[in-house]
């Protein structure tokens, strides 16, 4: 494990309050003794994730995903173990005052790229960049906005920034993987007299850049990183980090084409914005923009392009359960234009007039028909019952097949037999944590360390009665629990779960823990837990000097194992009658 010490993670996990961190990802509802909410980790139609507070647990019942805060945060927001503690401890006002820093193979690559972000953004302020420094103010983009979104300038020189890291010793093939330099005769700067938008990836890191030319017209206006090791445009969002707090906030994320348009709504004060960069939402953008638990309202540019999009886009989140809104702005190329030429006002009024995705199709297919013309009526309105068809709210379906009849003069039930009850396809896989059959002997022992887990006492009771298992994942668990004891002379469930993180047994004790979260601990039941082992135990024994009676020849030697034997299942019959 990292160099964040257990002890540390312990003080962390002990004071955030796990419901009410869950519950900042989705929607908890108290029951009993404890919280329940939709399970995020499958696809779940009724709330099947149970949250105690008490135990600082969570456990589905469905896909038995189970651990403590760190592990929900972990899994939720697909991140490392120590990206989740941060997160939590971030959550809980709790600094982490270690000089701890996570080390990856690219480590290097990321540098590169900040290095190159700090020094394009000196550069706009210089004697140098004045020209661009003009062009965005022409755009009216203030100087805040510059600062706090690192815009910068690159030279327009061959090489700057390739000699520049040259000289600080990074090599030609790192600087070729990070998308700033290229081989021609020469290594030469990707990014020559274009003003520099950073990138980052959803941590927050400065990952690749998009940069747009300014005045010499003829070359494509912008020329964003290529796919390098740290930058994958299929994953990354422009904005998306500063943009994650604000949307869950809101509840609500505005999605965009151009990172300008983003700036721009940004720079009005509207926060939860993010920008495509002019690609389709692909697989990973959506599982971004999902597991933010919010509203997505798709704001594509005013053009026929923006209107696929839009469509392309809407399918992909529509198909992920994603709860989307349109937002079609008139009179303005796109959002950037239309808040230059209106107001930030009326541009938040337009977003709370965002329509619906099925609203938005409905209109969409109106656009290329003359309906007046029965050829394209009915094309329309087969389209139409195509979309209710994917359907299942009866109410819409009710009121739109009124609309439709009363519109176009059709019999309302001539349209109601084209609807056709369709089940919801499933999207995702459940990913199932497999309940796995479990021998008598191993039930025992899953109750025993549960036990063990949960109280001292019964570590206590463990040490002076047993202090073995036969059965050697079980016994290296339980081992685990014993030295957890002895290094913080107390127990808890959740921080034992943070301490078997970085161990090969950590997927054993969630299954422990999924296997026995409901039961109740009782002294006597655990008693007679402990007494079934020790029969088990015995019963190893006896196989052992069962074996040995055949292979020794010694007539004496025999009978003293043979007495044995005799002696231990003698002891073992009162043990089971005690
Ligand atoms: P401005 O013209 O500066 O307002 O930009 P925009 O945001 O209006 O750009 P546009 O709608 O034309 O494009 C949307 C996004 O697509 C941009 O933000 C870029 O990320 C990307 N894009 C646009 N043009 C190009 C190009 O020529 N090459 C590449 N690689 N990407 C581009
Ligand atoms: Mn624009």
């Amino acid at each position: 494990m990292a160099a964040i010490d257990n002890g540390e993670i312990n003080r962390i996990q002990q004071s955030a309050n796990i419901v009410e961190i869950i519950g900042s990802y989705i929607t908890l509802e108290k029951k009993g003794k404890n919280f329940f909410g939709m399970c995020p980790f499958h696809d779940d139609h009724n709330p099947s994730m149970s949250v105690s507070e008490e135990k600082g647990l969570f456990t589905c019942f469905v896909c038995h995903k189970t651990g403590n805060v760190f592990s929900f945060v972990q899994e939720y927001e697909n991140i490392s173990f120590i990206e989740a503690v941060k997160i939590v401890a971030n959550k809980v006002g709790i600094e982490l005052d270690t000089g701890y820093k996570e080390t990856s193979k690219y480590d290097k690559h990321y540098e590169a790229v900040d290095l190159a972000l700090k020094f394009y953004q000196n550069n706009l302020k210089s004697q140098e960049g004045l020209n661009a420094r003009k062009y965005l103010q022409t755009r009216g983009i203030e100087d805040e906005i510059i600062e706090e979104f690192n815009i910068g300038y690159a030279p327009p020189n061959f090489d700057t920034i390739t000699k520049l890291l040259t000289n600080k010793g990074y090599d030609e093939q790192l600087l070729i993987e990070t998308g700033l330099s290229a081989r021609g005769q020469t290594l030469y700067d990707l990014f020559r007299n274009r003003i520099t938008f950073p990138i980052h990836n959803p941590n927050g890191k400065p990952v690749g850049f998009s940069a747009r030319i300014y005045e010499d017209l003829k070359e494509a206006k912008y020329i964003n990183t290529k796919e390098t090791p740290i930058f994958k445009k299929g994953k990354i969002l422009f904005n998306y980090h500063r943009a994650q707090n604000e949307a869950r906030r809101v509840k609500n994320l505005i999605v965009v084409e151009g990172q300008m348009d983003a700036i721009r709504i940004y720079a009005s004060g509207v926060k939860n914005v993010v920008a495509t960069m002019g690609t389709a939402l692909t697989e990973d953008h959506v599982k971004l923009l999902k597991k933010l638990n919010v509203t997505i309202i798709l704001c594509m540019d005013n053009d026929e392009a923006g209107e696929k999009a839009t469509i392309q886009n809407g399918e992909a989140l529509t198909n992920a359960q994603v709860d989307l809104k349109i937002l079609r702005l008139s009179g303005a190329k796109d959002p950037d234009e239309y808040i230059l030429k209106h107001s930030k006002e009326e541009f938040l009024d337009a977003v709370n007039n965002s329509i619906t995705y099925f609203d938005f199709k409905l209109n969409y297919y109106k656009k290329d028909k003359n309906l007046n013309k029965v050829d394209d009526i009915s094309k329309y309105i087969n389209q139409v019952v195509k979309e209710l068809n994917k359907s299942n709210d009866s109410i819409l379906i009710d009121l739109t097949v009124n609309d439709l009849a009363e519109k176009y003069g059709i019999d309302k039930n001539v349209l109601l037999n084209q609807i056709i009850k369709v089940e919801t396809p499933k999207i995702s896989k459940i990913e199932v944590r497999k309940e796995k059959k479990l021998s008598k002997n191993q039930k025992l022992s899953s109750v025993l360390l549960y036990y063990m887990m949960n109280d001292t006492k019964y570590i206590k009771l463990y040490e002076q009665e047993l202090g073995y298992i036969p059965n050697e994942e079980y016994l290296e668990i339980a081992n685990d629990i014993l030295a957890f004891f002895l290094k913080y002379n107390y127990i808890s469930i959740a921080d034992f779960i943070t301490y078997e993180i970085s161990k090969d047994n950590y997927e054993k004790v969630l299954d422990i823990v999924d296997a026995n979260i409901k039961i109740e601990l009782k002294d006597a039941e655990y008693v007679g837990i402990v007494n079934k082992i020790k029969t088990w135990i015995d019963e190893n024994k006896i196989e052992e000097l069962k074996e040995k009676l055949v292979s020794v020849s010694d007539i004496n030697e025999k009978l003293n194992i043979t007495n044995e034997i005799a002696k231990m299942k003698k002891r073992m019959c009162q043990n089971e009658e005690s």
